[in-house]
């Protein structure tokens, strides 16, 4: 996915630029996306990364979040990038990609061949492509955030965090409800990198509790 693509949901088409200050501040200082932008926010606002963590990324290319995370966790932690779509040339240590579909039954045991400890936190940009009809779009960005969240529920540790994008739509109380379920809080934050023409938002979930069937 070169810079500057986009798979949110536009709140509308009129005046929307593809290329904004963002995408051109990426493209100047060499990162691989502006969504790196976003990240580096939410972690200036909630200390998201420190030395040594363990995070499981899904939706990971082309890579501007993974090479963010992978600078602070450095070479004694571990970043486990997952996408459909190919990634190369990142730092091993820490990264390790897997070109896997989140949807996918054995994607839970492939990610614990890779890393069968707990994770600290799992981070999820994951944006399905669009079809341009509302209901079949929010029905399968709902599909990937409740495998997401499913496979969160494997690999965390006690305590660990969750970070999603999601899209705004009338089922997305019911997916904050299974959130605060396994998590001891929740907070709903839009970064202002996020293009202003978007309907996303991140949610993020601290404090998880797994349960005797987790
Ligand atoms: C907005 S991009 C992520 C950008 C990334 N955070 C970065 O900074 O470079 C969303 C990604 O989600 C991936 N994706 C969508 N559905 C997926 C699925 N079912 N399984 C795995 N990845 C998926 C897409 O292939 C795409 O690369």
């Amino acid at each position: 996915m070169p810079t500057g693509a986009n798979h949110g949901y536009r709140r509308n088409t009129m005046g929307f630029n593809r290329k904004d200050g963002f995408y051109h501040r990426a493209k100047r200082e060499g990162k691989r996306s502006r969504a790196a932008y976003k990240l580096e926010e939410l972690h200036r606002r909630y200390r998201l990364f420190t030395p040594s963590a363990r995070i499981l990324e899904l939706g990971a290319a082309p890579g501007g979040w993974t090479e963010f995370i992978a600078g602070i966790v450095g070479r004694r932690g571990l970043v486990v990038g997952l996408d459909l779509l190919p990634m190369a040339g990142l730092p091993t240590p820490p990264c390790r990609l897997l070109q896997a579909d989140i949807t996918a039954t054995d994607s839970p045991e492939r990610i614990r061949e890779i890393a069968p400890h707990p994770f600290d936190g799992v981070v999820s940009d994951m944006a399905p492509n669009l079809t341009g009809i509302r209901t079949t779009d929010e029905a399968r960005a709902l599909e990937v955030d409740r495998a997401a969240l499913a496979l969160a529920r494997t690999v965390l540790r006690p305590g660990g965090f969750f970070l999603i994008k999601v899209f705004q739509s009338p089922d997305l109380a019911a997916f904050k409800d299974e959130l605060c379920a396994r998590f001891d809080g929740l907070t709903a934050t839009r970064p202002e990198a996020s293009r202003k023409s978007s309907a996303e938002l991140y949610l993020l979930a601290r404090g998880f509790q797994p349960d005797a069937q987790d």
